[in-house]
């Protein structure tokens, strides 16, 4: 009896370090362009099943065809990575989980930096 008495709070302790492990941040924007947000800049927990969201913004320029306008950064659940055209609007979808903050360097973002 003595020892469930002190396993249990131990148990407790271990089950928190674990979830709290699981959760990853994401960072939040409603604008983000060249590098840094420009509106609405924030934070949100990614949730179980759920991942950090990269969408690329771009916008139909006539003969130009589509070019890259802005980026959203969210969390999203579910997340699937994807490519949808409208009429004027074109989004591409990224997701990761990898680490805190990992959709700031996906999708456009990302191919700036690297090339
Ligand atoms: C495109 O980006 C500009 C900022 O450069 C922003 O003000 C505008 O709302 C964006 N357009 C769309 C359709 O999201």
């Amino acid at each position: 009896m003595g020892k469930f008495m002190l396993l249990l709070p131990l148990l407790g302790a271990f089950t928190l370090v674990f979830f709290q492990a699981q959760a990853r941040i994401c960072m939040t924007c409603n604008m983000f362009m060249n590098g840094r947000c420009g509106e609405g800049e924030g934070r949100c927990t990614m949730e179980e099943g759920g991942a950090c969201l990269t969408m690329d913004i771009y916008l139909f320029r006539g003969r130009d065809g589509f070019l890259y306008n802005h980026t959203v950064l969210e969390c999203s659940k579910p997340c699937q990575a994807s490519t949808e055209s409208y009429f004027h609007l074109k989004i591409s979808r990224f997701c990761c989980q990898s680490q805190d903050f990992c959709n700031r360097y996906k999708g456009k973002i990302a191919n700036k930096y690297a090339n």
